[in-house]
């Protein structure tokens, strides 16, 4: 399996650690925007270049240049964690002016999983709009939103109880679900 992961400006770059983390040996490639390295900087203490032993290649999000940009270079999930508002609105309306939103572009032309974890509160209308408009032309829109139903007791439970959502939007193996023993 090859995987896009790609990182905005919005809150909640932790999650995009854990779900790179927990990748293990699957395929991955990671880009990150201008205020994706900040927002990540800000929150975890994080830069890119620590996050290199876990992907097989970090992209510049002004290399247009990059493999990703053409659809004749396939992946299977394109996963945008967290999506900043901006981003959302750019890749619903086809623009590709960088790196992270040509490849939702192409993940949207070549029919493949694109996986858009929002993260904003509230949201507008234009927000709101967007997103349908995206999750219309095939996208999945999954508002980083951790689920309680675990018991989760610490702030790892929390963000791996989220992970393990996206993991399973991905089709990776995932932890045991709500009541997963009852069936
Ligand atoms: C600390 C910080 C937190 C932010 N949190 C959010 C957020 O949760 N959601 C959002 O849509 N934008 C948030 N923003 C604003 C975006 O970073 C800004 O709109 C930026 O232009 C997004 O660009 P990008 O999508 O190319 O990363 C935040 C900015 C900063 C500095």
């Amino acid at each position: 399996m090859r995987i896009v992961l790609g990182v905005t400006g919005a809150s909640g770059s932790i999650f995009a650690v854990e779900f790179l983390r927990r990748l293990g040996d699957v395929e991955s490639y990671l880009i990150l925007s201008r205020w994706g390295k900040s927002v990540l900087h800000q929150e975890t203490g994080l830069t890119p270049e620590s996050l290199a032993t876990f992907t097989k290649r970090i992209f510049a999000n002004d290399d247009l240049n990059a493999p990703l940009a053409s659809g004749s270079n396939p992946f299977d999930a394109f996963i945008v964690l967290p999506c900043s508002v901006s981003t959302l609105g750019k890749m619903a309306h086809g623009i590709g002016d960088n790196l992270i939103t040509r490849c939702a572009a192409v993940a949207l032309k070549e029919r493949r999983k694109l996986i858009v974890c929002l993260r904003e509160t509230p949201l507008s209308t234009i927000d709101l709009e967007n997103a349908h408009k995206l999750s219309v032309a095939g996208a999945m829109i999954m508002p980083v939103c951790p689920p309680f139903y675990q018991k989760p007791q610490s702030m790892p439970d929390l963000i791996n109880g989220f992970v393990d959502k996206v993991r399973g939007a991905v089709g990776l193996p995932v932890e045991a679900g709500w009541r997963a023993k009852d069936m």
